[in-house]
């Protein structure tokens, strides 16, 4: 199938599956996929590793501003990187998923990855997924998608991911984590997780992969005439 030199932007709550579809779109067309979580979640790490964030999730923004100015966060062969250093793993732990919502909320940190992604997406042929993308990072995306799914089916989905990954987790732990989440993404004042009134709805909860791309190829289809 046929597919224009376009942007496809991706929003939606916690674990609804967005970046698996990406990844599938970017397979199917060719397309480059970009994980903007990924860059929040690396953003996370360092900042605990660096002590600009406490236990009770309260934000030393001033250092962590500055600090930014040397961070080299970027995506490389096996996933996210700081410098050398492969931080794939890491940033997909709960520990980073507890406090990566908060670091998400501060400006500056929301600046230095909008930075990175338009850097990114100016050769177009791109997928993103994020909270953002379609609101913010890429207000003018040929393609908008705005995923949902029930939250109880979410939270199965994180879970069986992440023993799969090694890490034991409970499902009401990782439902509490998504819920948690989802509020803070869209209550926050800087670029708040919302749909832009051009993105079309998908709800997964009942829809397998495949189904997902069907629909996905049937949209542009619609949109782009082939
Ligand atoms: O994979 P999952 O949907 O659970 O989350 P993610 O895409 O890895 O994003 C992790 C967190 O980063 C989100 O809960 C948001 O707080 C933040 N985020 C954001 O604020 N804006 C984006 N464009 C992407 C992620």
């Amino acid at each position: 199938m046929h597919i224009p030199d376009i942007i496809i932007a991706i929003d939606g709550y916690s674990s609804t599956g967005k970046s698996s579809f990406a990844k599938i779109i970017a397979n199917e067309f060719s397309f480059l996929y970009l994980d903007s979580g990924a860059l929040y979640r690396g953003v996370t790490l360092f900042a605990i590793e660096n002590g600009f964030i406490s236990e009770d999730c309260s934000i030393d923004t001033e250092r962590l501003e500055k600090a930014l100015d040397n961070l080299d966060l970027h995506f490389g062969e096996d996933g996210t990187y700081i410098g050398t250093r492969c931080i794939e793993q890491e940033i997909r732990s709960l520990t980073v998923a507890d406090k990566v919502s908060p670091i998400a909320t501060v400006p500056s940190v929301r600046a230095f990855v909008d930075k990175k992604l338009r850097e990114a997406g100016k050769k177009k042929r791109v997928v993103m997924d994020g909270r953002d993308i379609g609101t913010t990072v890429f207000p003018d995306a040929e393609l908008k998608i705005f995923m949902t799914a029930d939250p109880l089916t979410r939270a199965e989905r994180r879970a069986a991911e992440m023993l799969a990954k090694g890490e034991k987790v409970d499902i009401e732990t990782v439902l509490k984590n998504l819920q948690e989440r989802d509020y803070i993404d869209s209550h926050r004042e800087t670029s708040p997780l919302t749909k832009a009134v051009d993105a079309i709805i998908l709800d997964n909860s009942k829809m397998t992969m495949q189904e997902q791309l069907e629909w996905l190829k049937d949209l542009i289809s619609m949109r782009f005439g082939n």
